[in-house]
């Protein structure tokens, strides 16, 4: 990947999901290791089970892997059992939140306007937002991907967004943990249509913001896949839980 002056360093995300005790810290203990002794091209985050955030900041601080979350609720405290705020997620040391996420959409119900009220919790918490947005399959065999994704998109970025850090994911639900992949055509038609949005919305900044590709990113695939045009990054979910596997995609950005 050629970066240029305009060109944001791209953004390697791995997020864990709900995997991961505290044995798992010595994988991400071996990509710090990595990334010190060979700082690579990408930005790298990893982003744990709530659980392992304070711990894996502890053992990444200085290191040059950030440390995210993997949701936040829109509030910054209150009577609101099993949930975190971003506030809490920063005060853990997480620098990054990723929200939106498929999983969370469908598993919990949240909607476009619910995310981008998290997304301006998370920018008040100081963190840096990965906003997700993907179609199913059914709508992509319906012709509808652009549309949905785009929408979601402009639905799920709050103005709030203009001049801060943030980043958004293309994530294609039927792609996530499946080992299927869109071709390099769809992910470039996808992701030329996000940048249309984020230049619509925020003008020369939003020319910037890193686009994520993210489902089913592995070694063997990234070279590629971090090679299409407007891809600024991944968000990768099962190859991020093994360090060896994570390191060759950060490798190939
Ligand atoms: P996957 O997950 O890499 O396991 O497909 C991606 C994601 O859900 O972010």
């Amino acid at each position: 990947m050629t970066l240029s002056l305009t060109t944001p360093r791209p953004l390697i995300a791995g997020n864990w999901k709900m995997f991961g005790l505290e044995t798992s810290l010595d994988e991400a203990r071996a990509v710090a290791a990595a990334v010190a002794s060979k700082p690579p091209a990408a930005r790298v985050a990893l982003c744990p089970p709530a659980t392992l955030l304070h711990r894996m900041s502890e053992a990444m601080a200085g290191e040059g892997v950030l440390v995210g979350g993997q949701d936040c609720h829109q509030s910054p405290s209150g009577a609101h059992t099993g949930d975190v705020s971003a506030t809490m997620l920063a005060d853990a040391g997480a620098r990054l939140v990723i929200l939106g996420h498929s999983e969370r959409r469908a598993a919990h119900g949240e909607s476009d306007a619910l995310v981008s009220a998290k997304v301006e919790a998370a920018l008040a918490a100081g963190l840096e937002p990965i906003v997700c947005c993907g179609e199913t399959l059914a709508q992509r065999d319906a012709g509808q991907a652009q549309a949905v994704v785009t929408g979601m998109a402009r639905a799920s970025l709050p103005a709030s967004l203009a001049g801060q850090d943030f980043a958004v994911a293309y994530e294609p639900v039927w792609a996530i943990g499946t080992g299927r992949t869109p071709t390099v055509a769809d992910i470039a038609a996808i992701h030329a249509a996000l940048r249309a949005v984020l230049i619509e919305r925020f003008g020369q900044h939003g020319a910037t913001v890193p686009i994520l590709y993210g489902g089913s990113v592995k070694p063997d695939n990234a070279r590629e896949i971090l090679a299409t045009p407007e891809v600024g990054g991944a968000l990768v979910g099962g190859a991020s839980l093994k360090a060896a596997d994570f390191l060759a995609i950060i490798d190939a950005a």
